[in-house]
């Protein structure tokens, strides 16, 4: 269908929506448990409500992005900190120690793979091994 070059077989204009972040953000309310909202190449689109301290930890092979879309929270580093507020984003590239914290509640997007683990080298109760998807 000529309306539809330029669009891979798989992919139909039906199946191109709109997000809006702030309604999928009332989706969930549980704290540092990344929700997959989408995919661009290589790389998953995630949700994640943060707040209280993370754990010290770096992802060997993969960066990730952290934007912030609601709220104010500190990336500690081992450098020192750095604070971010909405619509401010960091890369924290592979294999850099990274510590997220949050005095109140933080909504955040994440770009990542979908396979990069929350606590990247760690493993703890705040572990996430299986992505919910909105
Ligand atoms: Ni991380």
């Amino acid at each position: 269908m000529a309306s539809e070059k330029g669009l891979g077989d798989s992919v139909s204009l039906a199946m191109i929506q709109k997000i809006n972040l702030a309604q999928k953000f009332i989706e969930f309310g549980d704290h540092w448990s990344p929700k997959v909202i989408g995919k661009v190449n290589s790389c998953a689109v995630k949700l994640v409500k943060i707040q209280g301290e993370f754990v010290w930890h770096h992802h060997e092979h993969e960066d990730e992005m952290f934007m912030v879309v609601k709220g104010e929270f500190t990336m500690k580093l081992r450098d020192g900190d750095i604070s971010l507020k909405a619509g401010e984003c960091i890369i924290i590239p592979a294999g850099v120690e990274h510590m997220p914290v949050a005095e109140k509640e933080v909504e955040v997007l994440l770009f990542e793979p979908d396979t990069t683990l929350n606590t990247g080298n760690i493993t703890n109760e705040k572990t996430v091994e299986v992505l919910e998807h909105l």
